[in-house]
């Protein structure tokens, strides 16, 4: 690759997937690993293998899925870590082990609780572990805006000889600022980098003074080429760079930004929709690039200039990031054959029995609802088309009844293996007098709710709401979604998706 080409590494099925809340399974990741792939990231990190069963499981399948970006794991600099991350990789057509290892005071000190010279050993070794199996190996020095840029600098050196052929300066807790931050990676580059072509410095910002984009984007005049990021900023607390704002940062300002980035942009509305579905994060309204807002005008004179002349009040033309302009509208009088041209519009194309499902999903809603328009038609399909094992539990009906003075009560019936079954829960509200019904059909008393967010998909009394629910099994977190026009029906049909999820884990074997 030309050092005038920006590689896009991204990291939101890893550092974005830490976020609290998110708890992606690993055929969910692999869906949006596929997603990332047809956006043509450079660098896919899969996940950190080492860290759990499922994490190891998720970077495999992605390995010998999917095609396209490097896929990378994460690995601490210690030998069982690298040598599992090796394990899940091996079957990728190309891959990349990433290794780290703080080398700030605090974290020496309080967490690692190591000396500067042990965490230089360590680095080394690391590394060097890591080459055995690859020639393409990256180290990053956490925490690197907050250690002694002396140290760090010299354990960058090091890891280098040791192997590393991409360093990448971590800004872990978002503290720097972009002139600070620019200041280091032209140390980075002139004393670690120097005239070594086969040697790439990176960048990887947190966003906890909202300055992640700026410090990534600052980072390439001093000689960054590869910026780390999540869809949507994703991440730990405030999140990681958005790679989205990243990508079209450069796209559009290639006057300032003297580099390139070979994504298909048109994918980036599609995949920030897919990880805020799969996530259960959503996207703020006026977020750039993917907010609903992004390309939306609101005051006269705007609209009246846009009408004009698209340029007067946009920089960028939605059509690029993939954020459509016609809307499609269908109501309860729309049969099959517009049910079929809406979705072939939208790029959207189904097997028989899941068209079926989709459809009859449909009509209940146009039932109930005047129009559908195409975002309530993408919730409901990508709710019709997630996979149904055959023993899990299905919600047929749902009463509630409750009120002024009446403890709320909920009779929910339930189907396992054909056969139905109803039960009763009493709770502070209808929800949670259903929650209590449903968790009866499973035998899983532990399990907590620990996230629940209900969020609409259009506007409107009759609006359609995408509701997202988390539960904690002992130190594993299963989530649910579904879509509905009845907020407590669709927590309902969430819930029992959670629960369904975390009696699978219960029941499958274990690595
Ligand atoms: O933020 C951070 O320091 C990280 C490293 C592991 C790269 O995510
Ligand atoms: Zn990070």
């Amino acid at each position: 690759m030309s050092t005038d080409r920006l590689i896009i590494f991204d990291t939101t099925l890893r550092d974005g997937e830490q976020a609290p809340g998110i708890a992606l399974t690993p055929d969910e990741k692999v869906a949006i690993a596929h997603q990332l792939a047809k956006l043509r990231v450079d660098v896919l990190e899969a996940g950190f293998a080492a860290s759990s069963p499922g994490d190891f499981e998720a970077v495999s399948r992605i390995a010998s899925d999917v095609r396209g970006p490097v896929i990378a794991s994460l690995a601490r600099a210690h030998p069982d870590d690298i040598d599992q991350a090796y394990e899940a990789l091996k079957a990728a057509d190309r891959f990349r082990i990433h290794v780290f290892m703080s080398t700030s005071p605090i974290h020496m000190e309080k967490m690692l609780r190591m000396t500067p010279e042990e965490v230089l050993k360590a680095s080394v070794e690391g590394v060097r572990r890591a080459r055995k199996y690859t020639d393409d190996v990256e180290f990053s020095p956490q925490d690197a805006t907050r250690s002694d840029p002396d140290f760090m600098i010299e354990v960058c050196r090091q890891a280098v000889e040791a192997g590393a052929t991409t360093i990448n300066i971590p800004d872990t807790v978002g503290y720097a600022t972009p002139a600070e931050f620019t200041e280091l990676l032209r140390r980075v580059y002139a004393e670690v980098k120097g005239d070594r072509d086969d040697v790439i410095v990176s960048v990887h910002c947190h966003d906890d003074l909202g300055l992640a984009v700026a410090n990534s984007l600052s980072a390439i005049s001093a000689g960054a080429r590869q910026i780390e990021g999540a869809i949507n900023g994703i991440g730990e607390r405030a999140g990681n760079t958005s790679i989205e704002e990243v990508i079209m940062a450069i796209k559009t300002r290639q006057d300032v930004f003297e580099v390139e980035v070979g994504c298909d942009t048109t994918q980036i509305y599609e995949t920030s929709r897919l990880v805020s579905q799969l996530t259960g994060y959503p996207v703020q309204y006026n977020k750039a690039i993917v907010g609903r807002n992004a390309f939306a005008h609101e005051s006269g004179i705007h609209q009246h200039g846009v009408l004009r002349a698209r340029e007067t009040y946009e920089i960028m033309d939605a059509a690029m990031v993939g954020q459509q302009g016609g809307q499609i509208v269908l109501g309860k009088h729309s049969g099959r054959a517009g049910f079929a041209d809406a979705l072939s519009r939208m790029g959207i194309e189904l097997e028989d029995e899941e068209f079926n499902r989709a459809f009859a999903r449909f009509k209940e809603i146009a039932d109930r609802k005047v129009e559908i328009g195409e975002a309530e038609l993408r919730a409901i399909i990508e709710d019709e088309t997630q996979p149904r094992p055959d023993d899990m539990v299905e919600l047929v009906s749902l009463h509630v009844s409750g009120g002024n003075d009446v403890t709320p009560t909920a009779s929910v019936t339930l189907r396992t293996n054909g056969s139905e079954r109803t039960y009763e829960g009493k709770g502070d509200g209808m929800v949670h007098a259903s929650f209590a019904a449903i968790k009866q059909a499973f035998d899983i008393d532990e399990a907590r709710l620990v996230d629940y967010r209900v969020v609409p998909v259009t506007s409107g009394a009759d609006a359609m709401a995408e509701i997202n629910v988390v539960i904690r099994v002992g130190d594993q977190t299963f989530a649910g979604r579904a879509v509905n026009t009845d907020v407590v029906e669709g927590s309902a049909f969430a819930f029992v998706e959670a629960m369904n999820k975390a009696a699978r884990v219960r029941s499958a074997p274990t690595r």
